[in-house]
């Protein structure tokens, strides 16, 4: 999979990319992951991206010119584009597993007060993270990144991913490793029983209980 990023702020994305699991996956070729600086497409001579709201207003507004020319210089037709927005669908594990599908992925990062509406054109999908307003898409092209490269295959034990919490919308089991007694708090005795029936019966009882206790919306969706 090939994830492209056009951002206004491309170093916001050092640490992301050198750490952890994402690191892991583009050095074990699993994803390659670039970063555009949209302002290397705008045609103006001083690289200015964004120009005042006709009919007045606060801010700025990100200018269509440079984002279209970005997404035309990096589109091929395997391309899906997404646009990250608070007016997007609300993302969830499940368009996590649907984006894997995808062999190249474009993500457009939203700035300032707002972009101009015709950069809405260019997108398949309009992506929201959560009902909260974020001072650029950068933050939340990170959290898709993030979700999406963790499900590519190889990239972790498939065990840890079909285990997450969201998977048939229940949250995950609790888990303990050592020592079996911490300050008075024990470990479940079934667990130390070594019988993966009662295990995996209690489980998911664990979940169950869980989801109702916490996200009972979740049990809605079943
Ligand atoms: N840009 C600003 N806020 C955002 C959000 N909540 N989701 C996606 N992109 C955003």
């Amino acid at each position: 999979m090939i994830i492209d990023i056009l951002t206004l702020f491309p170093n916001n994305f050092n640490g992301f990319l050198s750490e952890s699991i994402i690191k892991r996956a583009i050095d074990k070729k699993k994803v390659v992951i670039n970063i555009h600086n949209i302002r290397d497409y705008s045609l103006d001579i001083h690289k200015r991206v964004d120009d005042y709201p006709f009919g007045g207003g606060e801010g700025m507004v990100l200018m269509p010119e440079p984002v279209f020319r970005a997404v035309e210089a990096i589109r091929n037709e395997d391309s899906f584009v997404i646009l990250m927005t608070p007016q997007g669908v609300k993302y969830n594990q499940k368009i996590a597993y649907d984006l894997t599908s995808h062999k190249h992925i474009i993500i457009i990062c939203g700035h300032y007060e707002g972009f101009d509406e015709r950069v809405r054109s260019l997108a398949d999908m309009e992506v929201s993270i959560g009902d909260y307003i974020l001072t650029g898409g950068e933050l939340a092209s990170m959290v898709i990144t993030d979700s999406v490269v963790r499900l590519i295959d190889g990239v972790i034990a498939k065990d840890s991913s079909t285990n997450d919490s969201f998977n048939n919308n229940l949250l995950d089991y609790p888990v303990y490793t050592k020592p079996r007694d911490f300050r008075g708090m024990v470990v479940p005795d079934v667990l130390l029983s070594g019988n993966h029936e009662n295990i995996n019966k209690w489980r998911l009882e664990q979940q169950q209980q869980r989801t109702k206790l916490r996200r009972p919306d979740l049990l809605e969706k079943r």
